[in-house]
């Protein structure tokens, strides 16, 4: 399974991925390039580092529409398969949407469908939830919306700060990105409707047979 990551950033989402790959803890997947949409993110210098190709694709007044397209032929021409978003700050246009369709997956700071968008960690502490965490689900046409593949729960401390609680969500979203992406590379993740569903081996090798 061949993938490439959208990074904006940081991109310690994306070293985690990378080097879950490079220890083999997601057998049969291979990071195949990150793309940025940002010159100057620091995870550009994190993928090169771990001896991944990392390119810059930057929107230049482009319509959504036109820098999609670019992403895609990138990733086209390097036959990436499944697309992980690693703090990627755009939003695909639906025609990278079907182009990856059931194939784009994204990492988000809260349990979903609460405090979808910017600053959820500051949402979830401004609500006064007790627990907050992360959710690893497929993409489609609605933000922060598409079935949901795993989620990690984060509770929520008297003396927090947006800073403290990102923090210790982020150890979870490391952990819950590897697990999500190694389920989708097992193929034992079935999506029926908003659900997925993870298959029992058995279940697998029949369908392959
Ligand atoms: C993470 O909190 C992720 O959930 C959100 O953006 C942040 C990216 O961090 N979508 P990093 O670039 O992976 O370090």
């Amino acid at each position: 399974m061949k993938i490439g990551i959208l990074i904006s950033g940081r991109g310690s989402n994306m070293a985690a991925l990378i080097d879950a790959v490079g220890r083999g803890a997601i057998p049969s997947a291979e990071v195949a390039v990150v793309i940025s949409d940002k010159a100057d993110a620091v995870g550009l210098a994190g993928a090169r580092e771990r001896g991944v190709e990392a390119v810059v694709v930057e929107r230049r007044g482009r319509t959504r529409e036109e820098h999609d397209a670019e992403l895609i032929e990138v990733l086209r021409k390097r036959g990436v398969e499944y697309v992980c978003l690693a703090g990627y700050m755009r939003l695909l246009s639906n025609d990278f949407i079907s182009a990856f369709k059931d194939r784009i997956i994204n990492i988000h700071p809260s349990l979903l469908p609460s405090f979808p968008g910017l600053d959820a960690q500051r949402q979830a502490l401004d609500h006064g939830v007790k627990v907050t965490g992360c959710t690893v689900h497929f993409v489609d046409e609605d933000l922060d919306a598409g079935p949901i593949i795993l989620q990690r729960v984060v509770e929520v401390l008297d003396d927090d700060t947006v800073e403290s609680l990102s923090a210790r969500i982020l150890e979870q979203e490391h952990a819950a990105y590897v697990e999500a992406v190694r389920l989708v590379a097992s193929s034992r993740l079935r999506i029926e409707g908003r659900r997925t569903f993870l298959i029992e081996n058995e279940a697998v090798g029949e369908s392959n047979s």
